[in-house]
């Protein structure tokens, strides 16, 4: 097996997703333009489009082809750009850059960034079940909207949201903070690997093994999140780092210091390797992505 090239790999599956997004969307010269092009503004900010990229590369596994994947993908992207826009709000987090931009609510003002929020999650379900236009059966399409809500939602990333701001200003359990990174951060995630592979029409094995890999990815990517904001370099990350021991936040780091955090994610990212045990080269941009968490800088 060569050496794969993960930099270029996500450099082309961006692309794709990029793509994908300015077509379904567009920009508007209707009355209700400055909303849309508020959302426009995040989504097309940048960002590493991880949760679509990782719901095609699940779809690959599962042994399906990306195309009929991409509208539910997209749709993963503008959910998770709807949560950065309102999670950076002055009420929540009160930061004023994300993706490498003045934040979303310090140029448009907060009503219509909340409202550009909104716009971007309710549009999102349009996306999903739009699979079923692709030729994805309509169960499948129902019980992807029926994981997203959950993933989405007070009993997924909602609920995770909700419990970091009762955490700010307490000191909790080690447990409580792995309870609310896997909501606020690895639900989404994980539901992003679980609905490429069950829309990739893969079977109840896989699509359990891409949860597996999810959750324990997930808060690797939570875990390395929190160390970011501790050493990581602001033009890298394109964001303000400090920003939570400022709010005075429970994070890893917070709790466990910065080398248990470290070893913390590195035990994450190894069990999210085991669970692709089973698997071939088709899941090898699964393993580098899982890798490249311990070294990334944004
Ligand atoms: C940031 O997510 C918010 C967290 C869940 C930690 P990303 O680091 O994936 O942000 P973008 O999409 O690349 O901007
Ligand atoms: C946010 O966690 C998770 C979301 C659901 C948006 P953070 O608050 O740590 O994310 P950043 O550091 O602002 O990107
Ligand atoms: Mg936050
Ligand atoms: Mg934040
Ligand atoms: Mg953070």
């Amino acid at each position: 097996m060569g050496e794969f090239d993960l930099k270029a790999y996500l450099s082309r599956r961006r692309q794709v997703v990029e793509e994908a997004l300015e077509k379904i969307f567009p920009t508007t010269s209707g009355l209700e333009k400055k909303v849309v092009d508020a959302a426009r503004y995040s989504l097309f900010a940048g960002g590493k489009r991880l949760r679509p990229i990782l719901c095609l590369a699940a779809a690959e596994v599962a042994g399906g082809d990306i195309g009929p994947v991409l509208p539910a993908a997209c749709a993963l992207e503008m959910i998770h750009t709807y949560s950065l826009i309102h999670d950076d709000l002055p009420a929540m987090d009160n930061d004023d850059f994300r993706r490498g931009v003045l934040t979303n609510h310090k140029v448009f003002g907060e009503a219509v960034a909340i409202l550009a929020g909104d716009a971007l999650l309710t549009e999102a379900f349009e996306h999903f079940a739009s699979c079923a236009k692709e030729g994805i059966s309509p169960v499948k399409v129902v019980e992807v909207i029926r994981i997203a809500v959950k993933a989405a939602g007070y009993r997924g990333m909602i609920g995770g949201q909700a419990i970091d701001l009762e955490c700010e200003n307490r000191k909790v359990s080690l447990a409580t903070v792995e309870y609310m990174h896997i909501h606020k951060t690895g639900a989404l995630l994980s539901a992003s690997l679980e609905i490429g592979a069950i829309l990739g029409g893969g079977d109840e094995a896989r699509i359990k093994a891409m949860r597996t890999y999810g959750h324990h990815m997930g808060l690797a990517f939570q875990i390395t999140d929190d160390l970011l904001d501790v050493e990581g370099d602001p033009t890298l990350m394109g964001k303000t780092p400090g920003s939570d021991a400022a709010k005075n936040k429970m994070t890893y780091p917070a709790l466990l210091g910065v080398i248990q955090s470290r070893a913390a994610a590195k035990e994450h990212v190894e069990s999210s390797l085991e669970a692709l045990s089973g698997f071939g080269e088709a899941a090898e941009p699964l393993r580098a992505v899982a890798r490249y968490l311990l070294v990334r800088k944004g």
